[in-house]
Parts: C-alpha cells; sequence; structure tokens
C-alpha cells in the first residue's frame, strides 16, 4: 500500500481518516468520475485528484468547506465541480451533470475538525460558544430545539441517537434547567449534564468518555437529520454507480455503522428477506453489488497514535456488478424523527 499524507483546512487542522485504505478500496482509474460527499477540508478529494487523472464532484451541506475548496479548484480547475449541497441530493446534482453516471462515491461521515474545534459552531462541550451545531444552512439551532422540545422526545433522542443510558435524567434535569434560564451555550449545556450524570461516569473507571459526549452526539444527530440523509443517499444511489463503481464510508459510531452495515447487505443481496433491489433470479452474476474486501477496515495502530479522532473509524466498501437494475424505491422509512423536527419549522 502506498502511503500518502495529507492535512488541510487552514489554521484548523483536518487529517483525512484513513486516506491510504479509501483511495486503495475506491480503486481509482484515470477517465473516471468520483464524488466525495463529504468533502470537509478536502484531504481525502486531494489525494483522489493527486491519484489519477479522475473528475470529481466535491459535495459538502458546509458553506465554509466550500469556500476552501475554492483553493483546490484554482489547483485543479475543471477536474473538480463543487456543490453546497446535502449528499441525499447526490441523485440530482449527478443528473445535472454531463456524466449522468459516477464511478466511485466517498461518504466520510460526522463532523470534521474545521467545524469542532471552532467555538462558533457550537459542536464541542471543550469550548464556549453559542449552542448551534448547524453543519449546513437548516434553520433552527441546537438551542432552538433544546429550550422548546418536550422532555419525553428529548430523551428518546439522547437514548436513540447518544445510546445514553441516563437519556431520562439528563433530558429531566434539562427541562428543569430550562424553566429559570435560556440554554444558550455549549458550556451550559455541558454543566447541566455533568451535574446530572458526571457521578456515573467517574464510577466506569478505565473508560475515558465524558458525561456530555452522547448528549452532545444525539443533538447534533438530530439537528443535522444524519441518519435520514445516508438513509436517504444509500437508498437512493444504486443506479448512478457504474459497473466495477465502488460506494465506500467511513462511519465513527455503532448507530450509522449498523445502517451502512444493513443496506449494504440489502444491496449485496444478503438480507434475502426484506431486499427489494435484488432482481428476482438472485444467482451471484445478478447481485447488483459484491463485497470487494471482507467485512471492515479498521485504521493502523500507527494511525490512531497519530490522530486519535481515527479510532473509531470503520471503513466499509461495495462494489456495482454488471447486472442491470430493475428497480427504483426507497425502501427505508425515514419518518422517525421528521414529525418532532416539522414542529420547530
Ligand atoms: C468528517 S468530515 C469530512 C472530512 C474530509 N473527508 C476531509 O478529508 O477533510 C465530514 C464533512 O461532511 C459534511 N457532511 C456531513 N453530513 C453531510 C451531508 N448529509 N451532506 C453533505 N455534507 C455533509 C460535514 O459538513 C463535514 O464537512
Amino acid at each position: 500500500m502506498k502511503s500518502r499524507n495529507y492535512s488541510t483546512g487552514g489554521p484548523f487542522h483536518h487529517i483525512p481518516v484513513m486516506l491510504n485504505e479509501v483511495l486503495d478500496t475506491l480503486a481509482l482509474r484515470g477517465g473516471n468520475v468520483y464524488v466525495d460527499g463529504t468533502f470537509g477540508a478536502g484531504g481525502h478529494s486531494k489525494g483522489i485528484l493527486d491519484s489519477c487523472k479522475c473528475n470529481l464532484l466535491a459535495v459538502d451541506r458546509d458553506k465554509k468547506s466550500i469556500e476552501i475548496a475554492q483553493e483546490l479548484k484554482k489547483e485543479y480547475d475543471d477536474r473538480i465541480e463543487l456543490h453546497n449541497q446535502s449528499f441525499s441530493q447526490l441523485p440530482y446534482i449527478i443528473d445535472n451533470t454531463p456524466y449522468k453516471k459516477i464511478d466511485g462515491l466517498l461518504l466520510d461521515l460526522g463532523i470534521s475538525s474545521l467545524q469542532l474545534d471552532n467555538p462558533d459552531r457550537g459542536f464541542s462541550f471543550q469550548k464556549d460558544g453559542p449552542l448551534d451545531m448547524r453543519m449546513g444552512s437548516q434553520s433552527f439551532t441546537a438551542a432552538d430545539i433544546l429550550n422548546k422540545i418536550r422532555e419525553d422526545d428529548l430523551a428518546m433522542i439522547i437514548r436513540e441517537l447518544g445510546e445514553e443510558r441516563h437519556s431520562k435524567l439528563v433530558a429531566r434535569k434539562i427541562c428543569e434547567y430550562r424553566k429559570n434560564t435560556k440554554i444558550i451555550s455549549t458550556y451550559q449545556l455541558n454543566e447541566i449534564i455533568e451535574k446530572s450524570i458526571g457521578w456515573s461516569y467517574k464510577k466506569q473507571k478505565g473508560k475515558h468518555i465524558h458525561p456530555s459526549t452522547r448528549t452532545f452526539q444525539a443533538i447534533r444527530i438530530f439537528i443535522n437529520q444524519e441518519l435520514e440523509e445516508l438513509i436517504l443517499v444509500l437508498s437512493r444511489i444504486a443506479k448512478y454507480i457504474n459497473s466495477e463503481g465502488r460506494i465506500v464510508i467511513i462511519t465513527f459510531h455503532s448507530i450509522e455503522d449498523r445502517i451502512v452495515k444493513n443496506i449494504f447487505s440489502d444491496l449485496t443481496g444478503q438480507n434475502r428477506a426484506i431486499s427489494r433491489y435484488q432482481p428476482e433470479n438472485s444467482n451471484e452474476n445478478e447481485k447488483l453489488f459484491i463485497y470487494p474486501i471482507k467485512k471492515f477496515l479498521k485504521p493502523t495502530d500507527s494511525e490512531i497514535l497519530m490522530n486519535p479522532r481515527s479510532r473509531s473509524a470503520k471503513l466499509r466498501c461495495i462494489e456495482r456488478t454488471k447486472s442491470a437494475f430493475r428497480e427504483n424505491l426507497d425502501i427505508y422509512s425515514t419518518n422517525k424523527y421528521e414529525q418532532i423536527l416539522s414542529e420547530f419549522r
């Protein structure tokens, strides 16, 4: 495996996670068209563009990322096209290009160091800032939600999207606090969480997870509809991938990894019972996708040492076969949190 290194993002450095593995599993070839659906600070995009004479559609819902991408545009000119949109919109983006189909899609999920390290974005409990947490241009912030949402809805979100065992207690304390004082900052929220469940995390010796990690993660995923975005793109993208094209996804927590694993199982015909993508006669040659690598890849120990943020990463990959695409169905429901969100619109 060739070793490449890129740190991008100007003053807020972002080191692309599993860069070598991404470039290798995408099986890049000159003349092909690739999509980086999570451009971030452009580390992976730069790696792709430097690997061969291919074309790249760079997509990010964050305006700041697309501003950074202007630098790459100067360098790679007409080989890179920028789109300040959500990756769930990829079918429309690809339909509007002359290519109509692509040879590979990369999604490196979650937030970038640019977003996490900037206190004004409100993603980090370690930096004081406005409780914002928006990746793109949604109309409501984390503060809007936290000061209004029903206690039982909040507890459900913290339990399901953060896997926080004490979700009910955290939700109750947040709702009690906001009766007297509006919650507007990351430090305020961090303090409420630490006071309510800090004791439980002190008891878990050896595990270095901060009491606020799970609740902040849950609220971020909810605000940005991260699971809905992932489900939408994966259930619509298959027919846009040329044969031998690959989908490569890096996840950072078990909730999104489970979604990727399940939908990949459907697309490769492993979940026989529920797959509606599979051609009726599903012999090996008619599968829409196959697994070119076994299960998933993890970062090497030396990468984790150099970039601790990579430690929870898992890379999964599937490859499009030559089988004809017969169905175009959005088979997964994304309505679960939609109703709660609609009350804030
Ligand atoms: C982990 S970072 C990607 C870092 C990037 N691979 C690099 O090397 O710099 C994730 C990026 O994806 C973006 N993002 C997350 N969800 C998105 C979505 N649904 N649509 C478009 N961009 C999204 C975030 O705004 C963030 O910039």
